[in-house]
């Protein structure tokens, strides 16, 4: 029982959603929700744990640099430093493995060429962005629509 619910705690991707579970019914619908953990913490914001909070603050931070870029400005790494949410513990301590870091890496790697390009800005935040989606299609497929709004199309 308590496997069980540390299967669905975790940040699952859909092989792993067919853990038979009471509150099922209550999880969101992979493409409407935000979070990829389960809807407790999503309620109850106290109980996200440190990587889940960091990611949150990504979709809030990416949003303000996407308004930024499409009305024309430069971003800066001072605005924006870089959040090492590799570093803070996630809700499924299983994720940790060398390809979540290899994912974290790139990340980080496009994150940087957002402030070094000397080209298009909005065109390297883009690149960062497909970043988030790479990771998270191995990782915690939940969160995918949300972050997909963060393109500048
Ligand atoms: C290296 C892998 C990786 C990268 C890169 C990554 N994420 Fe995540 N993301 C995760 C994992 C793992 C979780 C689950 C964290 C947890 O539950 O503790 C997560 C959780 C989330 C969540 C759900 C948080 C919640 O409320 O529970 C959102 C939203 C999110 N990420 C957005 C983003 C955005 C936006 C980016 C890029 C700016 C990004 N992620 C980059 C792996 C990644």
């Amino acid at each position: 029982m308590l496997l069980f619910a540390m299967i669905w705690i975790a940040c699952t991707n859909e092989s792993k959603q067919t853990a038979k579970q009471p509150e099922q019914a209550l999880e969101p619908h992979k493409d409407s929700s935000v979070a990829c953990s389960k809807p407790t913490i999503i309620m109850d914001p106290n109980n996200a744990k440190p990587m889940a909070l960091m990611m949150r603050q990504m979709v809030v931070n990416m949003d303000k640099m996407k308004a930024k870029l499409i009305a024309g400005e430069r971003v800066s790494e001072k605005d924006f430093p870089f959040l090492r949410f590799y570093l803070v513990e996630p809700t499924d301590p299983n994720v940790l493995e060398p390809n979540f870091y290899e994912n974290a890496r790139l990340f980080q790697e496009a994150y940087k060429q957002i402030f070094e390009t000397k080209g298009l800005q909005a065109k390297a935040y883009n690149v960062a962005i497909s970043k988030c989606i790479n990771c998270h299609q191995s990782y915690c497929s939940g969160p995918i629509k949300r972050i997909k709004k963060l393109v500048i199309n």
